[in-house]
């Protein structure tokens, strides 16, 4: 079925809500830093998410665990700088929100106030509700994430898909249902099986946006470096790779090292 778009001049959680109610699907993508920022938003991105994924693909940690608050609002305010329309989720780091409410409420607190974002996003889900209640209740609007969590990287042991087993995936279905609830504007659903996703979208009226969890849900999101091809280490099933940058880049870069030796650049017309 082809929708019919509305034109929104600034994405905000009410649009994404009314996009599901409207059957108009939600693109989601990941950016850490301005320049990147302005290029997501300039092609219509509707949500452009400051993931802890960052932790991965800007610093080369292994897991996302390591990022801290600081550095996450150090990204969100370089891609605030670049936005004119999409809504800025900013994700809290491991380590700013699991010990107790309070806790999550000051690091949200950090994140709008310091970097300009205009939500946050959390994992988990009943162990984190009176946290993400807090969050809510001091007017910051909250996205839930739930399947694979990769900040319990340690706990799962694997990347593998999640909920696959009927008491795994019964509890995902009651916890998104709670994060409806409680006033959550949308959730992401990570690597799990699309039957479950479907089940999940059409249970709830918030948007649920998904990686890895199939076609039948409100939106997709994904992580940027993935989907331009400038990792060739990573290559989940779910990943469509829209183009090879790791090539093309490693060849400019190689071609202007070359050009510099051969003291072919600069030229003539490349110097005052
Ligand atoms: O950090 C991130 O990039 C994410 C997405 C994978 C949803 O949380």
């Amino acid at each position: 079925m082809s929708v019919a778009k509305k034109d929104y001049k600034r994405i905000t959680t009410k649009s994404l809500i009314e996009m599901k109610s409207n059957g108009e699907k939600i693109s989601m993508l990941t950016a850490y830093d301005y320049t990147m920022a302005k290029i997501v938003d300039t092609a219509g991105v509707d949500v452009i998410l400051v993931g802890d994924s960052a932790s991965n693909v800007m610093a080369g940690h292994e897991t996302t665990l390591p990022i801290t608050l600081d550095q996450m609002i150090y990204h969100a305010s370089s891609v605030v700088r670049a936005v004119e329309r999409a809504l800025v989720v900013v994700d809290l780091p491991f380590g700013s929100y699991q010990s107790d409410p309070k806790e999550a409420l000051r690091s949200s607190i950090r994140i709008m106030k310091e970097s300009g974002g205009h939500a946050v996003k959390l994992e988990g889900g009943k162990e984190i509700k009176e946290s993400i209640k807090k969050i809510l209740h001091a007017g910051i609007p909250v996205m839930g994430h739930l399947g694979l969590t990769p900040q319990s990287i340690y706990k799962f042991g694997t990347y593998s898909v999640r909920a696959k087993e009927e008491e795994e995936a019964e509890k995902l279905i009651e916890d998104a249902q709670m994060l409806e609830k409680i006033g959550c504007f949308a959730v992401v659903l990570e690597k799990i099986p699309a039957d479950l996703a479907k089940k999940v979208a059409d249970s709830i009226s918030i948007p649920v946006i998904g990686i890895g969890a199939g076609g039948a849900v409100d939106g997709q999101v994904l992580v940027i470096h993935d989907m331009l091809g400038m990792n060739n280490e990573f290559s989940p099933r779910f990943l469509r790779r829209y183009l090879n940058l790791y090539e093309e880049m490693t060849k400019a870069i190689g071609q202007y090292a070359a050009d510099v030796k051969s003291s072919d650049f600069p030229n003539e017309k490349e110097q005052y």
